[in-house]
C-alpha cells in the first residue's frame, strides 16, 4: 500500500515537472521592433485561464465565443471606436474589419495580440496601459467578429 502511494507520488511529480516543455509558452514580440514584450507590464487581473490558454496555443479562444464577443463590443466602443471608427470602417487609424493590414501579422491571433500588447507608430500606443490581456483577447474576438474581408485571408480561422 505504501509502496503505492509512493510510486503515485512519483508519477504526479514526472507530470508536473514534464509540463513547463510539454506546453511552452508561446513567445511575444513587440511588431516594430521585434523585442519580446514584458508582460509584467499587463494590468492585474488579465492572467485569466483563457489567456493561459492563448499563451500556449497563440490562439484566441474568445474568437466566436457569443458573451465574449458582447464585453470585447463594449470595450471597442471606448477604447479603439474614436481612432477606428464604430464598425472598425477606419478613421483616425486604420480599418481593422477589411482584409488589408498594414502589418500583415495581424492576420493572425498572436500577431494581433502582440500589436494591441505593445502598440504601433504615432496615436496606436500599447493598451497595456487601457486593458487587461483578458480584455484585449475580448476586443480581439469583436474583430473578427465584424470582419468583412475575403475569407480566405481569415489566417487566424487556419
Ligand atoms: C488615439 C487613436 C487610437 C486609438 C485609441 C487606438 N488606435 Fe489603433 N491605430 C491608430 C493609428 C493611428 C494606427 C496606425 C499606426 C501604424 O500604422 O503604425 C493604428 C493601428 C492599429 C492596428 C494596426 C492595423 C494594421 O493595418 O495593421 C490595429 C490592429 C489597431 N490599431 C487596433 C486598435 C485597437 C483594437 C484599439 C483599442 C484597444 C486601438 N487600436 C486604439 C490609432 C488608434
Amino acid at each position: 500500500m505504501k509502496f503505492k502511494t509512493l510510486l503515485s507520488g512519483a508519477a504526479l511529480t514526472l507530470t508536473v515537472m514534464g509540463m513547463p516543455t510539454a506546453q511552452a509558452d508561446i513567445t511575444l514580440r513587440h511588431s516594430l521592433t521585434g523585442e519580446v514584450l514584458d508582460l509584467s507590464f499587463a494590468k492585474k487581473g488579465g492572467n485569466t485561464d483563457k489567456f493561459k490558454q492563448f499563451m500556449q496555443t497563440g490562439k484566441n479562444p474568445y474568437n466566436s465565443d457569443e458573451e465574449a464577443i458582447k464585453k470585447g463590443e463594449s470595450l471597442y466602443m471606448t477604447g479603439c471606436s474614436g481612432c477606428h471608427g464604430h464598425e472598425a470602417e477606419g478613421k483616425l487609424g486604420p480599418g481593422l474589419a477589411d482584409d488589408y493590414w498594414t502589418y500583415p501579422r495581424n492576420s493572425t491571433d498572436q500577431g494581433l495580440f502582440e500589436l494591441l500588447f505593445g502598440g504601433a507608430n504615432g496615436m496606436m500606443g500599447p493598451q497595456y496601459v487601457n486593458f487587461s490581456t483578458d480584455d484585449m483577447l475580448h476586443i480581439m474576438a469583436f474583430i473578427r467578429h465584424i470582419y468583412k474581408g475575403d475569407p480566405k485571408k481569415a489566417d487566424w480561422l487556419k
